[in-house]
């Protein structure tokens, strides 16, 4: 089986801070991933032929104070090269984070850096298969992150986590698609939207984003998830597990 699993930003950092990892947050999520995956706290050793994993991280107060300070955007590109490695550097800082933590849970988590595997294109993104697949055959669990990288038209842009996510689950045939988010669901006046089958019906509960976000916040992962061919979840950390353990928590964007 193969999961595909976004952290969103705004779960493994303080949003507000700059620069600044929720520690309690992600070690929650790297405990439960463990957990999920049977392994030993720290002894991150791969053994292929299990469960097939894949992380993306989104950007939270990493990547996007970042691209806003250099006017990059999903739809803003630059061809400016000091500017792109300068937003991809904060998505490595962030990256290597979420690798280490997942370590000390035993997850044999290793980096997949999108700027340099990932093409924008007017049909679309490109998904990374050699890199994914090729670690996901030896038992590792390959890391990947929302990231500027380069763009057909505009030089480069932002890709979102959830970009990414849809593509990989699209190119992999992904069974379970996951989106862990600080809020339990897609909440109309409080209360978790169970399934969402179309973009209109839900457009007015879907607000912006408080903090920075580049890439266009619930409503972004919405129609993102909209176009992916299986089901996909959107809960919080509290639902992870049961995530993972199958379930389906949260709201499932169909
Ligand atoms: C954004 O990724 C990456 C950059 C800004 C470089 P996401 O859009 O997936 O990040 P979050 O989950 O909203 O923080």
């Amino acid at each position: 089986m193969t999961t595909v699993l976004k952290l969103g930003g705004s779960v493994v950092t303080q949003k507000d801070q700059p620069e600044t990892v929720d520690d309690g947050a992600l070690a929650t999520a790297a405990r439960v991933v463990g957990e999920s995956l049977g392994t030993t706290p720290d002894d991150p050793t791969a053994s292929p032929g299990g469960e097939s994993l894949v992380v993306v991280h989104g950007g939270g107060s990493f990547g996007h104070p970042a691209a806003a300070a250099h006017g990059v955007s999903a739809s803003e590109g630059t061809r400016d090269a000091a500017a792109l490695a300068d937003i991809h550097r904060a998505m490595g800082r962030l990256n290597n984070r979420v690798v280490t933590a997942l370590h000390a849970t035993g997850v044999p988590a290793l980096p997949v850096r999108p700027l340099s595997v990932v093409r924008r294109t007017n049909a679309g993104v490109t998904a990374p298969t050699a890199a994914v697949e090729g670690m996901l055959a030896e038992g590792f669990v390959p890391v990947l992150h929302g990231d500027v990288v380069v763009d057909e038209t505009a030089g480069g842009t932002v890709c979102s986590g959830d970009t990414l996510v849809v593509a990989l689950a699209d190119a992999l045939d992904a069974d379970r698609l996951g989106v862990c988010s600080t809020v339990p669901g897609v909440l109309d006046g409080g209360e978790v939207v169970p399934e969402i089958t179309g973009y209109e019906a839900v457009a007015d509960v879907l607000g912006g984003s408080d903090a920075t976000d580049v890439t266009g916040g619930m409503a972004g992962k919405v129609r993102a998830l909209l176009d992916v061919d299986g089901p996909a979840s959107i809960f919080g950390l509290d639902d992870l597990g049961r995530f993972l353990a199958a379930g389906q928590p949260g709201t499932t964007v169909r």
